[in-house]
């Protein structure tokens, strides 16, 4: 299995590792086939994600992903962040071999968690702006979208 330079570079060093004891909101999600969890933490002021950090107990690509997918939405709005797709976190690492593509949903889903943890915090229903969450398992191989 290739992986490229980028994956290996944030499987190696990945980026906000760690917790956020206060955190505004907190997401987790699984993939039940593998088993492998991630967890994400943000801090929130007005819409702009200030600060993340994530605990992925998984596979290397799932690491990686995950802390891409970190770097991506730090700094930006919530907006943004619910449009970061688990393509663009793919397509940031200069791709991923076919059977890892779910490792990369998991990231994206992970956000998406995240973020609804924090409007249910609100009092709102996170269902109509991060839409419905499925629970995250696909078969090691499958092309996602
Ligand atoms: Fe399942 Fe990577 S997240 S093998």
């Amino acid at each position: 299995m290739m992986y490229s330079e980028k994956v290996m570079d944030h499987f190696a060093n990945p980026r906000n590792v760690g917790e956020i004891p206060d955190a505004d909101g907190v997401g987790e999600v699984g993939n039940a086939k593998c088993g492998d969890i991630m967890k994400m933490y943000f801090k929130i002021d007005g819409d702009v994600i200030t600060d993340v950090r994530f605990k992925t107990f998984g596979c290397g690509a799932a690491i990686a992903t995950s802390s891409m997918a970190t770097e991506m939405i730090k700094g930006r709005t919530i907006e943004e962040a619910l449009q970061l797709s688990n393509k663009a976190v793919m397509e940031a690492l200069d791709g991923l071999p076919p059977v890892k593509v779910h490792c990369s949903v998991l990231a994206e889903q992970a956000v998406k968690a995240t973020l609804a943890d924090y409007y249910r915090r609100q009092g709102i229903d996170p269902e109509p702006i991060v839409g419905k969450l499925e629970e995250v398992d696909h078969d090691h191989g499958e092309e996602e979208e």
